[in-house]
């Protein structure tokens, strides 16, 4: 199996002036096809090559494990944007309200982690098996899935995610990341975590929802290729 880029669903100038399309050309079109390409060579012909990509981060180590879960992040990334307002279900800001006090406290401890993530990472919203949720962050790949954690919402605050638009100004690319969050897709994701854990991108949908409708439409973005 080889795995191909998601198609982004926006185009590259949707995200301006927040993200702009130069920093997707580059994020996207550079870095994260380079995670795929080198995935593909480094699994191809090995115990490797049928695993799906939760099963590569969650099991596999070094180069094969760090490629796959960058491409699963950034599909993630990528996914949690929007050029469109949405807002989050009332089930999900009902639950952040009462974990971290109000979406402002939220939105404000999310940021405070992410500027004090020491070098190149990931910052994340999970939810436990308890039903708790938690602001996590994650150094170079490592995804939360490792340790257990089922994600909702991530940041990438790689250099590479924001240095052309804001240089060195992260905590202003962390405060417009806000503006830009698709919140349809993390309220479909607190909604459906637990099948979320184990088969993200690959769910089969058996109802005719709006949300099984919104689940084909990311199977449809995450196309693979054999
Ligand atoms: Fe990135």
């Amino acid at each position: 199996m080889q795995y191909s880029l998601m198609e982004l669903p926006y185009p590259k100038d949707a995200l301006e002036p927040m993200i702009s399309a130069r920093t997707l050309e580059y994020h996207y079109g550079k870095h994260h096809a380079g995670y795929v390409e080198k995935l593909n060579g480094l699994i191809k012909d090995t115990e490797f090559e049928t695993k799906s990509l939760i099963e590569l981060i969650k099991h596999a180590e070094g180069a094969i494990f760090n490629n796959a879960a960058q491409v699963y992040n950034h599909d993630f990334y990528w996914t949690n944007l929007s050029n469109k307002p949405t807002k989050p279900s009332l089930e999900l800001e009902s639950h952040i309200r009462s974990e971290f006090g109000s979406m402002d406290a939220f939105e404000k401890e999310f940021q405070t982690k992410a500027l004090g993530l020491f070098g190149s990472g990931w910052v994340w919203l999970c939810i436990d098996k308890q039903e708790n949720l938690s602001i996590v962050t994650t150094s170079n790949a490592d995804n939360p899935i490792r340790s257990g954690l089922i994600p909702l919402m991530v940041c990438d605050v790689w250099e590479h995610a924001y240095y052309l638009d804001y240089q060195n100004a992260r905590a202003e690319y962390l405060a417009n990341f806000f503006k830009l969050l698709n919140w349809k897709f993390i309220s479909f994701n607190f909604a459906n975590h637990q099948e979320h854990a184990q088969n993200y991108f690959s769910h089969v949908c058996k109802e005719n929802t709006p949300y099984c409708e919104y689940l084909d439409s990311l199977e449809e973005m995450e196309k693979v290729s054999t």
